[in-house]
């Protein structure tokens, strides 16, 4: 038994020490040699056949060994438990944790109250067309009875496109485009984007939305008219029967202008804030303006290919934007355009 014996064993253990993957491979080479009868073991056993004088030194080298290889297995031990803690939370998977939800979208209010919109048309036989942003002058003036020099013209601050067509200011041209292709009788709501050049502030955004509706039949009237808005309103702003506010007239008509009716009239919605007794939200007046009215203008139906002399009917228009800020009681209209989730994900 030589004292490199000792040596060539301390660099073997060591080699098998950093070589262990796990604790049971360490295990392993731990009983391989610090065991009884492992190989340090026996060494120390073949001590006694040593001669006297080298037993001494052979020993204390030995138990040197002995002592650096439990130093090295002790540490290699700690390494693999860190090892095997990170390792766990890699790979554990608790089946029971609450998975992770995706974010799902949600429509925005508009489109939202567009549809609750059309459904109460649809209830009252309105179907809904779907007509174009971007308007020819015919349609979006001529046909309307807006010749091209008439003042009311100007109301309306169009925007124009390099090849002479133009963003449409309001939802009307698509009464024209309906007519050309549908003889009455008929009930459409045209809900869409209009553009104006308007300057933004709290009520006024250069793109906006309104609501265009148009009933033709033989014998249409103003009363029809009032009846199916009415309607309308006690159910957009849940003034059903029974409710608090049925016995009070909902809405009134004031004369107004529009080349495209005869006669013309402003509707005003009974102040849903303070049903009429008069608050800030309706300047004192108890009404609220909500939208441009009439009986369809005569040149109307012609230029659109209804013959007059057989039909009739009402038109009107209503901000769906002025709609919503009413419904919800919001005072600034730039908040629906803000894309702010705080303000969105209320709706
Ligand atoms: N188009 C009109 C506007 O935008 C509203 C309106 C529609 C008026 C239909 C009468 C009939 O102001």
């Amino acid at each position: 038994m030589q004292d490199s014996d000792l040596e060539k064993i301390k660099n073997e253990a060591n080699e098998e020490i950093n070589n262990a993957g796990n604790q049971a491979e360490l295990l392993f080479v731990r009983k391989k040699y610090l065991d009884n009868d492992g190989i340090l073991g026996q060494f120390f056993k073949s001590l006694s056949q040593l001669p006297k004088e080298r037993r001494g030194r052979t020993g204390m080298i030995a138990n040197e060994v002995k002592k650096n290889l439990a130093a090295a297995l002790e540490k290699k031990s700690e390494i693999l438990a860190e090892v095997a803690v990170v390792s766990a939370s890699d790979d554990f998977f608790d089946p029971t944790l609450p998975g992770i939800c995706p974010k799902i979208g949600h429509l925005h209010p508009f489109t939202l109250l567009e549809r609750e919109i059309a459904e109460i048309f649809g209830t009252m036989g309105f179907e809904i067309m779907e007509s174009r942003e971007i308007e020819t002058e015919w349609y979006n003036f001529d046909a309307l009875n807006v010749p091209k020099d008439h003042p009311a013209r100007d109301a309306f601050d169009t925007l124009f496109l390099e090849d002479g067509s133009c963003l449409r200011p309001h939802t009307s041209p698509g009464q024209v485009r309906y007519m050309e292709n549908h003889q009455p009788p008929l009930r459409i709501i045209v809900p869409g984007r209009c553009f104006r050049r308007d300057a933004v502030d709290a009520s006024h955004m250069p793109n906006f939305y309104q609501v265009e509706g148009l009933m033709v039949d033989e014998d249409v009237s103003v009363a029809n008219f009032k009846a199916v808005i009415d309607e309308f309103f006690k159910r957009f702003f849940n003034r059903s029967e029974g409710g608090a506010a049925e016995h009070i007239d909902n809405i009134r008509l004031r004369p107004s202008f529009f080349p495209f009716t005869e006669p013309s009239f402003e509707v005003d919605l009974r102040c849903v804030n303070c049903a009429g007794k008069g608050c800030s939200a309706c300047k004192g007046t108890g009404w609220m303006e909500v939208m441009g009215a009439g009986m369809v203008h005569p040149c109307v139906l012609k230029n659109s290919g209804v013959d007059p002399d057989l039909w009739r009917g009402f038109a009107f228009g209503v901000g769906l934007d002025r709609l919503a800020m009413i419904k919800y009681k919001i005072n600034d209209i730039r908040l629906f355009y803000g894309g702010d989730q705080r303000f969105l994900n209320q709706f």
